[in-house]
């Protein structure tokens, strides 16, 4: 039962965030804000900021920020309802318990968590079910699974009928359409259902409430496909989840460290073996919001990945997305063929303490792996390896960190460090150009706002300034025009701010947008505009720079469909295409 949104208001409203904060970290005043040593990174001079007027924090340092909730969420690492919670209490507002029936019927949310529920304790009672010689649970114990990891993980086997869980489940007052939304059943194309999950051992996957809202099947002998996996459903969703982290939680805090694994059987064996500050992703990109449920437990992350060649890069591209988020982390490598199930099996669990023990820092795994691809060190090697290194090195928040990492890509590569400087000046993230251009779609959900472009930052902040900036922007531009894609998200909820209000708050807007976009992003607008001294030229400045932009946008795209038209021979299409082309450019000079 989420907590209604005015009473979230209300409890943020009532929280002064400069109170909030002075509890864990002593703040000096620095005019109409205040400042402090920023408490999420090393610092000796203050770049950690507080806004009253604003009711946000941001460090300059690392680009931490957010409002009063996402400070406890990052510093005391608690949930958002734990934060929530805690913040209440402070000021003695009642947050309404979740009550099971208040009269309302229950969402389907609660019915897709309730049918799951049902469903594991029927695959569990099939795994005792079924005995013998090739049984599921003689496959389980050839593979090493004990009978103490099947209760933990609550392991299960979904019986080979067609139908079997969904008669099950409908005898027990679930219907059809139901337990399709659950993702229980694959549809035909003559319209009929049947069981997703047939003849395969179940993992359950659990959320941090200990609630199921997902399953995962893996066969039994070498069919295909090998595993399969619940689809998204009203309480579930791929990427943001991961597995065993219910289990894992505490071990994560004392060890003060996290192994990420990709799959269940990676993260069964390990933890059996005593390796319990253990995650599975259950897929090979991390997400955001898989990285930031990581952040809540641990700054300390070991990829333990497998080592196949294909995957490689595109992995190392993904945990660059670690980096922006201010986390260490280590590569670990098992010698070739091995993933960390067969590892443990086949070398023992104090080899795979050593594996741990070896990892390397990300920067050196990735430079290492870059020097390697590119062995002839020419000046074209050079310029494509620091180029890729750059886009690390762009991520890192901390100053000292990344002159480190400069000074030791420089002694690599016999390059001037000055030379690197001014490649990082140019340096913008996700543009290398070797690679393929498929980036995973989360690196852009991750990046911070250093990429977006300046008038669109400089414009949202503006507009959250009050309401008769956002009829002005309003007045000049669409929300089509704007092109970083958190600023659009903003903007859509900018735009819809009454006239003559009082505008939305920042410390508002975050929590608006809480699920969307980070908090530091919203954070990081506002302390651009404060102080600027002559607000309405930059309106005008900026009005002007994002209708140039979206121009040029717009001429790109049509380049590209000249091309095509050219190519496909279709000259009617070509000229009026180049017709179109030449307008549309005139205009943007013009402007
Ligand atoms: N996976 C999946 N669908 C597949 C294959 C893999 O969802 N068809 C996911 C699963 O979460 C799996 C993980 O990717 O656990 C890793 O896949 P893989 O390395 O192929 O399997 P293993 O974990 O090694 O499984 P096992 O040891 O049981 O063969
Ligand atoms: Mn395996």
């Amino acid at each position: 039962m989420p907590i209604p949104e005015h009473i979230i208001d209300e409890i943020r409203d009532r929280n002064d965030i400069v109170e909030v904060v002075s509890q864990y970290v002593p703040m000096k005043k620095a005019g109409r804000n205040f400042k402090a040593n920023c408490p999420f990174h090393q610092e000796k001079s203050p770049s950690f900021m507080v806004s009253p007027d604003k009711q946000i924090y941001h460090c300059f340092g690392c680009g931490a920020g957010g409002n009063v909730f996402s400070f406890l969420m990052n510093h005391v690492r608690v949930d958002f309802p734990e934060a929530v919670k805690m913040l209440a209490d402070r000021v003695g507002v009642k947050v309404p318990a979740p009550s099971k029936d208040d009269g309302v019927r229950d969402s389907l949310s609660q019915v897709v968590r309730r049918i799951n529920q049902l469903a594991e304790s029927f695959y569990r009672e099939r795994l005792d079910l079924a005995k013998g010689v090739d049984s599921p649970r003689d496959y389980l114990k050839r593979r090493g699974i004990t009978e103490e990891t099947i209760k933990t993980f609550r392991l299960g086997y979904a019986p080979k009928a067609s139908g079997a869980f969904l008669s099950y489940a409908k005898r027990k007052g679930f219907d059809d359409n139901t337990i399709e939304k659950a993702g229980f059943v694959i549809r035909r194309d003559d319209g009929t259902i049947y069981d997703r999950f047939r003849n395969r051992i179940i993992f359950p996957i659990k959320d941090l409430k200990d609630s199921i809202i997902a399953f995962g099947g893996r066969v039994l002998d070498n069919a295909v496909p090998k595993y399969m996996n619940s689809p998204d459903t009203p309480v579930y969703n791929k990427g943001r989840h991961l597995y065993g982290l219910n289990i894992a939680r505490d071990y994560i805090r004392q060890a003060d460290s996290v192994i990420i694994v990709e799959g269940y059987m990676d993260l069964l064996t390990p933890h059996q073996a005593g390796f319990r500050n253990i995650v599975a992703s259950l897929g090979t990109a991390l997400t955001a919001d898989q990285i930031r449920l990581i952040k809540r437990f641990t700054r300390n992350v070991y990829i333990l990945y497998d080592s196949d060649k294909a995957g490689q890069m595109a992995m190392i591209r993904n945990l660059d997305a670690l980096v922006t988020e201010e986390l260490n982390i280590r590569v670990v490598q098992l010698s070739e063929g091995y993933d960390p199930d067969s590892y443990i099996k086949e070398r023992g669990k104090e080899d795979f303490e050593k594996a741990l023990k070896m990892a390397i820092d990300l920067f050196d795994f990735k430079l290492g792996y870059l020097l390697k691809m590119y062995s002839d060190k020419s000046l074209e090697a050079k310029v494509k390896i620091s180029k890729e290194m750059l886009e690390t090195i762009n991520r890192v928040g901390n100053a000292i960190v990344k002159a480190d990492y400069i000074r030791r890509l420089s002694d690599a590569l016999s390059i001037p460090e000055e030379a690197l400087y001014t490649e990082l000046k140019k340096a913008k993230t996700g543009k290398g150009d070797y690679l393929s251009k498929e980036t995973p779609a989360v690196t852009e959900r991750i990046d911070k706002m250093d990429d977006a472009p300046a008038a669109e930052k400089m414009i949202a902040g503006l507009m959250l300034e009050g309401s008769d900036w956002i009829e002005r922007t309003k007045s000049y531009l669409s929300q089509h025009d704007f092109d970083h894609p958190h600023i659009k998200k903003m903007v859509r909820i900018l735009y819809e701010v009454p006239i003559n209000s009082k505008g939305i708050k920042p410390s508002q807007l975050i929590s608006r947008l809480k699920e969307e976009v980070p908090p530091e992003c919203i954070s990081a607008l506002v302390l651009t505009v404060e102080g600027m001294e002559d607000k309405e030229k930059c309106l005008e400045d900026c009005v002007k720079r994002i209708k140039q932009n979206k121009a040029k946008r717009e001429l790109k795209s049509m380049q590209s469909e000249i091309q095509t038209a050219q190519l496909t021979g279709d000259n009617a299409l070509t000229e009026r295409l180049m017709g179109q082309y030449n307008r549309l450019l005139r205009g943007a000079t013009r402007g």
